[in-house]
């Protein structure tokens, strides 16, 4: 009997090491999937550089204006929905022709995406002056483990959320997004490319980057990673549909197109780093509660185990 009760004990012990390692592997593994998702958006804000001149792939198209250090964005040539000419930016003065991501990065690995990122197939895909070895890895599990499908969410031609739940994401903008952005959405006002923009316009014209941002947050910012407080696609796509209904500061002014929405202008201050601590705690709170979970299933199979063995050995 002592025996049992011993190896019990240490299949126990054994248990609840290997799912805490399971989790730690997986809290930081979701983190660094959010900063590479930060990286896709603007890696130059979150790395505090400033890349020379245009991309040099930015010359082989002339449909999209823009010109310095947005033309070195993943976001401005694969786009906020990851596809490229399929996507969003099949039109309009995002348009640049360049592939969906979507379609691309399910087939490599993500050794072969690092190797794309240093301009190993294509010289001048090359961000290895500015990106670290490490910052490329994160990216690349980004494009791997991070990319969702959002256009199930999204009609195409209204860009309207299809159907989004509104109450459900009333409830969960008005505990998590409203302290910062007010109960309009208009208490942060987003300035960029000479347009002024409340949430509410943000959800309307560009819903693909309201998403993104919502569930990886904005880059040197302490706002809240959507990923980090466990929510699923849905809750993002339904404090979407909420945001949707909000009033607008462009209501009146001239919308020049679909998805075409301004950028507010960089916080350049660096990354996520001062609040990376928050993020951990909250990471390892969320963990934590899968954690008990899992831990208490187990638990009960291991006490059925016990159970059968010793009406076995009882019934000897
Ligand atoms: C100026 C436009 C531009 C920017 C910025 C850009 N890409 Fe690309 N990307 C392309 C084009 C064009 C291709 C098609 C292959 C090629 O010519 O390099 C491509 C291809 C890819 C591929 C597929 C490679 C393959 O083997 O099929 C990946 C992955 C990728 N890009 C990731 C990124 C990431 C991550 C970033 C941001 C760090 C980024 N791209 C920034 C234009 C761009
Ligand atoms: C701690 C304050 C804070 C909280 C809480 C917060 N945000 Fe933000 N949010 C910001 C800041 C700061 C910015 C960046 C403003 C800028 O770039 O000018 C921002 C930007 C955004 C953007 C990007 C807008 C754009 O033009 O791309 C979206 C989308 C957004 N927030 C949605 C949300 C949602 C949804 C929530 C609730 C889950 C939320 N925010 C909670 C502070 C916050």
């Amino acid at each position: 009997m002592k025996r049992i009760v011993f190896a019990v004990f240490l299949a126990l012990v054994l248990v609840v090491l290997g799912t805490s390692l399971v989790f730690a592997g997986g809290v930081r593994q979701s983190k660094d999937v959010v900063a590479g998702a930060q990286l896709y958006d603007k890696w130059y804000a979150v790395l505090g550089q400033q890349p020379e001149g245009d991309m040099p792939i930015w010359g082989r198209q002339s449909t999209n204006s823009r010109s310095g250090a947005e033309t070195w964005r993943c976001a401005e040539c694969h786009g906020w929905d990851y596809r490229g000419v399929d996507g969003a930016y099949a039109s309009g003065s995002h348009k640049t022709g360049f592939p969906s991501l979507m379609i691309l990065a399910p087939s490599l690995s993500e050794e072969q995406i690092v190797a794309h990122l240093k301009g190993e197939n294509d010289v001048q895909h090359d961000f290895s002056a500015y990106l670290d070895e490490a910052s490329m890895q994160k990216v690349a599990l980004f494009l791997k483990e991070g990319l969702i499908d959002d256009s199930k969410y999204i009609d195409s031609a209204s860009l309207k959320v299809i159907d989004g739940d509104v109450g459900h994401g009333k409830s969960l903008f008005d505990a998590t997004c409203s302290e910062c952005h007010g109960a309009d959405g208009a208490k942060i006002v987003f300035r960029g490319e000479g347009v002024e923009e409340y949430l509410g316009d943000v959800a309307h014209r560009d819903p693909y980057r309201f998403l993104h941002r919502t569930r990886f947050g904005v880059a040197g910012t302490t706002m809240p990673v959507g990923v980090t407080l466990g929510w699923t696609p849905a809750d993002g796509r339904d404090v979407l549909a909420y945001a949707q209904s909000l009033p607008e500061a462009q209501e009146t002014a001239e919308v020049t197109g679909a998805g075409q929405g301004a950028e507010p202008a960089p916080q350049d201050v660096g990354g996520p780093s001062d609040n990376w601590l928050a993020g951990i705690f909250t990471g390892i709170l969320a963990a934590l509660g899968t954690l008990g979970a899992a831990i208490l299933f187990l638990f009960f199979i291991i006490m059925i185990g016990v159970a059968v063995v010793f009406v076995l050995r009882r019934s000897k």
